[in-house]
């Protein structure tokens, strides 16, 4: 197979970002946490207008302490959707808490609410009240937000939001993961923005935050020694990775606007995409191309690959997977009907005008000689 020439989502580096990272380097923080944590949190505050925003290794470390601030433990139930990346739910079992599987809706990629607000009948029924739920938005698409924080509110069940795919996504007038009390956000190397790997906790509650960072660092308490009245994790960003994220969030918006229009070509060149909600501003993070009856996603994906473009298969469903089989689901196989018939595009931001259209005009021909 040919190497791509055209990635699905590179990161996008440049010299202000290498001198960002240089000056944390020279400023002899070559540390787990510094200045740059600070700053990189001050900023995501501000540009989500949230309270508290604590800097992590990774998305999946996020998730982990938010679950953790909710106090979940073995045996509770969490509401999960099966379509999404496993990150979304591993986290529940490092807790030996027990998933419950959620399907999208057909047309819809995220969980839906009417088979969430199923499950939780379903699960009273048998004297279970989940203890939380953790709503998912899918490649840069927001998830309806409102109705699953309507039902969140009416079972009074607490959201988690993993808006690891959807930083800088908008429903109305919020940004994604800022609707419930805990989201969390990825800078891994494929996402909007990068620190190469890291994550944060984003929230509205200061005993979140505090509780998170405490846990983040091995639990240490407050003393000129080590000492742990219990066990934490080392889920610190590198200072280094945090100056990346500072240099990168000024971008954010510049990224956005050029992957909006990137996603307007698709469209103009007659590709038929998955499209953002009303009211909703995505940032597309990966365009979602919706085949025709009887092209099959694996056979066009082969065909890019042979052209050097690379694409990508949706997620494939949890409640399919040999891990996740024998938890409970809620769904009629929806997630299946999005893997089969659906496949991702070239989104990164530093994809050219030009190979955009190739791109756009591989698939229309793979189509046509179908
Ligand atoms: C939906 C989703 N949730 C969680 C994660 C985990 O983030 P990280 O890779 O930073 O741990 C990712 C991506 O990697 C993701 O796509």
């Amino acid at each position: 197979m040919k190497p791509f020439r055209i990635h699905i989502h590179p990161p996008a580096v440049d010299e202000k970002d290498k001198d960002s990272v240089l000056s944390a380097m020279e400023s002899g923080y070559v540390a787990p946490d510094g200045p740059f944590n600070r700053l990189f949190e001050e900023k995501l505050c501000k540009y989500l207008q949230v309270p508290h925003a604590i800097t992590l290794q990774s998305g999946t470390a996020a998730l982990h302490l938010a679950l953790k601030n909710l106090g979940i433990g073995k045996g509770d139930y969490v509401l999960v959707p099966t379509h999404t990346f496993v990150a979304s739910v591993s986290p529940v079992l490092y807790e030996k808490a027990i998933p419950v599987m959620v399907e999208s809706s057909p047309d819809q990629v995220n969980m839906s609410p009417g088979y969430l607000e199923e499950a939780i009948l379903d699960l009273k029924k048998k004297n279970t009240r989940p203890k939380a739920i953790i709503a998912v938005h899918l490649y840069g698409l927001s998830a309806p937000i409102d109705q699953l924080m309507e039902l969140a509110r009416k079972y009074e069940i607490p959201v988690i939001e993993d808006a690891a795919e959807s930083l800088g996504t908008k429903y109305g007038d919020n940004f994604t993961g800022t609707f419930a009390s805990q989201g969390i956000l990825s800078f891994n190397g494929n996402k909007v923005i990068t620190t190469s790997g890291g994550g944060t906790l984003i929230t509205h509650r200061k005993a979140f935050a505090e509780r998170a960072r405490f846990l983040s660092a091995h639990a240490k308490e407050e003393k000129d020694y080590f000492f742990h009245r219990e066990t934490g994790h080392n889920y610190q960003l590198s200072n280094l990775l945090a100056a990346l994220g500072v240099s990168q969030l000024e971008k954010l918006e510049k990224y956005i606007a050029r992957k909006r229009k990137i996603h307007a070509m698709y469209q103009k060149s007659g590709l038929s995409l998955v499209e953002e909600m009303p009211g909703e501003r995505s940032n597309y993070w990966l365009n979602i191309l919706h085949l025709p009856g009887g092209v099959h996603a694996q056979d066009l994906m082969d065909y890019m690959a042979g052209k050097g473009i690379e694409t990508r298969r949706l997620w494939f469903p949890l409640h399919l997977m040999p891990a996740f089989k024998d938890f409970l689901y809620y769904g009629a196989g929806e997630s299946k009907g999005w893997f089969d018939r659906y496949l991702l595009l070239p989104s990164g931001p530093g994809l050219t005008d030009e190979e955009v259209e190739e791109v756009a005009m591989e698939v229309k021909r793979f189509m046509g000689d179908k």
